[in-house]
């Protein structure tokens, strides 16, 4: 089957089998920011943001997408010129390994796209799907509230917060508890 969707601000077209994972798709691609952990929605190393709602994309039909934005953590920032939020992940010392570092910067996308006065207890909220085998939560959480506070400062206003809700019950949507 075709479908056509977005990734990062670029239209694609693609030639799928029904049963294709979105996080399949995405690495086949090259997209391999998106990582393949767990392969059962507990994880949340495989986030992307599908019209600004963070998704397991190992438990998302890429057909599902058909239609749809996806945000990878590519499309947030580059090395040169990074998000405010991948800038105080590196400036706090969130990232160890980095294996759920995108995830982490997406989910935190969600929240701040959301909310630029978010409480710990909403960062942990939101991170809440996405587990660090390495760093535990204090620096990732430290890190959405700089970045929170950078951007409330800046002006800074994140996009999406118009679509959250359409897919918000998506069979993909996070899963996994750390509260
Ligand atoms: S790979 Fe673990 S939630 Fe998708
Ligand atoms: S930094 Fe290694 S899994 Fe989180």
């Amino acid at each position: 089957m075709k479908i056509d969707l977005t990734i990062n601000g670029a239209a694609h077209s693609f030639e799928v089998h029904p049963g294709t994972l979105l996080m399949e798709l995405l690495r086949k691609e090259g997209v391999f920011s998106v990582k393949h952990g767990c392969e059962t929605g507990e994880c949340g190393t495989c986030t992307v943001l599908i019209d600004g709602c963070s998704i397991n994309s190992c438990i998302y039909l890429a057909a599902q997408a058909h239609g749809k934005s996806i945000v990878t953590v590519e499309g947030l920032g580059t090395p040169e010129k990074m998000h405010p939020i991948q800038a105080a992940f590196v400036e706090t010392g969130a990232v160890q390994c980095g294996y759920c570092t995108p995830a982490m910067v997406l989910a935190s996308h969600e929240l701040l796209s959301q909310n630029l006065e978010p409480t710990e207890a909403d960062v942990r909220d939101a991170l809440s799907g996405q587990l660090c085998r390495c760093t535990g939560y204090v620096k990732p959480v430290e890190a959405v509230m700089l970045a929170a506070r950078r951007m409330k400062e800046g002006g800074h206003r994140e996009e999406g917060l118009s679509d959250h809700r359409e897919i918000d019950d998506s069979p993909g949507r996070r899963q996994a508890s750390l509260r």
